[in-house]
């Protein structure tokens, strides 16, 4: 027999059923008390009547501050007006702990700071609840196809001597005596040296950009989930991305209605994200970014301004290709034929969205790939190991990095990415 919860109460319609939670709110006539009962799988009402419950009982009910933990006992009933479809008829009552009057967080608006300073409180509230579900579904939605498709999770360092991804958002800390370490911006580099064990892997883990951007897009710690693969060039690259995307949506359609309907999310923009989505390279872009009034240049990088405005004419992602190499990595391979191009791309979210996903093919040939570490001023000392991939056995092979946030911000429809994991970091953000 399942245990109960509110999440599987439907499979006890007509029984009595005890569960431990929290009263999320409530209200009383004097005679019947209406409780908003939660367990962390999901929310119900719990009905009381004076006359059914002890006088003991009843002044517990009478007593109860929002947010105290309690334990509820009585008959699943069905309930069509609910929407989990079901409501408890009580029988008895008993509180855990009683909270004090002042619980922080009240249905009355509070701005963004406030919120996030009672962050540890303002995770326990709908729609916080349903975007955190939403995630969890996508890191198993991640997991689950990376493992279909054959790759294997290679667990990559967190601390590290070098730079990924450029060396102006590090954050550098003092390791030990005479060194420096940085926290990593991307498991990529470790990734190659994995592929040339297994052939395909993936890491998942927190990374940390010492982004001194305030925009909605950006933390300072986010969670990546960079993926490597040998024998694997542009094209297929972005097969795979675009196979995973549209997978983590179809597993989020199917797991989490509910959480997106309390989000009021239009679910018909997620149902649209289907293979094959839009190609454009970066030559392209510019050319009808300009029709639409930007100002971009011929070699610029995006902005997340003109990303915003690419995604407004299409409803299915974009995979934006060949950027020019003065903007992007000194890894990514170059175009054969556009040998000012790398044979790199991002993949937009519609929506306004923009950016979810960098990968490239990687450079592989040994003397180009270090005069490209020494073009981009970068030092070879750190870097002889990841050269010695290019030394001993070198092949194509290719990757891509996603930013969870910015996937969970993309699907639920947020508006700010500080909302989409647990604990933000941001420029101004340390605590709680
Ligand atoms: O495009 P990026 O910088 O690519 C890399 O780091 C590659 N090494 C990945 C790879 O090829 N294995 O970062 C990858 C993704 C971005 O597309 C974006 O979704 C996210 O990481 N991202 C951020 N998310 C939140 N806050 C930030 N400051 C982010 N910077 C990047
Ligand atoms: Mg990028």
């Amino acid at each position: 027999m399942p245990k109960s919860s509110v999440s599987t109460i439907g499979s006890f319609l007509g029984q009595t059923v005890t569960l431990s939670g929290w009263a999320y709110n409530f209200r009383s006539s004097g005679k019947i008390f209406f409780l908003q009962f939660r367990d962390g799988t999901g929310r119900i009402q719990v009905v009381y009547s004076k006359s059914q419950l002890s006088e003991d009982q009843w002044a517990a009910l009478e007593s109860l501050k929002m947010e105290s933990s309690v334990t509820i006992t009585g008959v699943v009933k069905q309930d069509d007006r609910a929407p989990s479809g079901y409501e408890i008829d009580g029988a008895a009552f008993s509180i855990i702990q009683l909270a004090p009057d002042d619980y922080p967080i009240s249905k009355k608006d509070h701005g963004p700071d406030f919120l996030l300073d009672h962050r540890h409180l303002w995770l326990r509230s709908e729609r916080q609840w349903a975007i955190q579900r939403v995630r969890d579904t996508i890191i198993h939605a991640t997991y689950d196809f990376m493992r279909e498709e054959g790759f294997i999770k290679f667990d990559s360092p967190i601390l590290t001597p070098n730079a990924c991804e450029g060396t102006t958002e590090l954050f550098e800390m003092d390791y030990f005596e005479e060194a420096k370490a940085y926290l990593s911006q991307s498991g990529q580099l470790y990734l190659e040296a994995g592929i040339m064990s297994f052939g395909r892997v993936f890491d998942f883990g927190p990374v940390f950009r010492a982004e001194k951007s305030k925009t909605r897009r950006h933390l300072t710690e986010f969670w990546m989930m960079d993926a490597e693969a040998a024998f694997v060039e542009h094209e297929e690259n972005m097969q795979t991305q675009e196979a995973l995307v549209v997978r983590i949506v179809q597993d989020v359609l199917a797991k989490n209605r509910g959480e997106l309907a309390l989000l009021e999310r239009d679910v018909s923009a997620l149902e649209k994200i289907q293979a094959p989505f839009v190609h454009l390279t970066h030559k392209d872009a510019v050319v009808r970014l300009r029709e639409l009034g930007s100002d971009i240049g011929e070699r610029d990088d995006l902005g997340a301004d003109d990303e915003t405005l690419l995604t407004k004419l299409y409803d299915r992602p974009i995979f934006v290709e060949k950027y020019p190499s003065e903007v992007k990595a000194f890894y990514m391979k170059r175009d054969p034929v556009e040998t000012d191009r790398v044979l790199g791309n991002d993949l937009l979210a519609p929506e306004g969205y923009g950016e979810i996903i960098g990968g490239s093919q990687r450079e592989d040939d040994y003397e180009i790939l270090k005069q490209r570490i020494i073009d981009h001023g970068l030092p070879l000392e750190p870097f002889a190991w990841y050269l010695d991939l290019r030394k001993y056995g070198s092949v194509p092979h290719a990757g891509f990095g996603y930013g969870l946030e910015r996937i969970v911000g993309w699907i639920c429809g947020t508006q700010h990415i500080r909302e989409t994991i647990p604990f933000p970091r941001l420029i101004n953000r340390l605590t709680p």
